[in-house]
């Protein structure tokens, strides 16, 4: 069975981006069937047309209501497309929204999320000022499964790059992101060829 995959945005959606571009230029068997946006700005949702992918916007601003009942808006969109805990992957590119712990049990390793940093080095916001900061000589980023809590999801792809002395938020972001373009793809081709099996915090990749 294809996995149906959904992407979740914020913003440019340059992950989105590399993720459908590889879908359709590699032939990743799955089916890029919708991107959601929390921003009805949101850069991304333009390239996601142009790839011909349906995109919806859930708009965050104002709203009143709980986290959960935020999410069970995403829900919505999600059943209107079929897509269900037993048929997608969820991936949330640049996504700047915490889901809550309903929307994480009903997708169970369902959910994927790429972070900017080699967790469980500097989760969190500001990872890449958090890794200059620290004065590390290496960072780089991490795709990982969606559990309750902040970036602590089991890993399934890690890239690294080597922090420069000279290196500003600005230019080690940049280094960083390209990596973060193989490494999504990478982990969305992992799974949709079910090549890894989840076991509590254990990740196998099998043959
Ligand atoms: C990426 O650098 C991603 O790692 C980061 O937001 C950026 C989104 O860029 N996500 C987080 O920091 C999540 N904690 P994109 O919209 O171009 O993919």
């Amino acid at each position: 069975m294809l996995l149906k995959l959904a992407i979740l945005i914020s913003g440019r959606g340059s992950n989105m981006r590399a993720i459908l571009n590889a879908v359709k230029k590699q032939g990743i068997p799955i089916n890029p069937v919708v991107v959601i946006s929390n921003k009805p700005t949101a850069g991304g949702l333009r390239i996601a047309k142009k790839y011909g992918v349906k995109t919806e916007i859930v708009e965050s601003k104002g709203f009143q209501g709980t986290r959960w009942e935020y999410d069970q808006k995403i829900i919505h969109v999600l059943s209107k497309y079929d897509i269900t805990p037993k048929n997608s992957l969820i991936c949330l590119a640049g996504f700047m929204r915490i889901l809550s712990p309903e929307f994480i049990k009903k997708f169970k390793n369902r959910i994927l999320n790429i972070h900017p940093s080699i967790l469980p080095a500097f989760p969190g916001l500001d990872a890449q000022r958090q890794a200059i900061e620290s004065g590390v000589s290496h960072s780089g980023c991490t795709v990982h499964f969606v559990d309750e809590g902040v970036d602590t999801g089991q890993i399934i792809v890690q890239e690294t790059v080597k922090i420069k002395n000279d290196d500003t938020e600005e230019t080690l972001s940049k280094r960083i992101l390209a990596k973060e373009h193989k490494a999504y793809v990478k982990a969305v081709k992992l799974i949709a060829e079910k090549k890894i099996n989840v076991t509590g915090r254990k990740v196998k990749f099998l043959a």
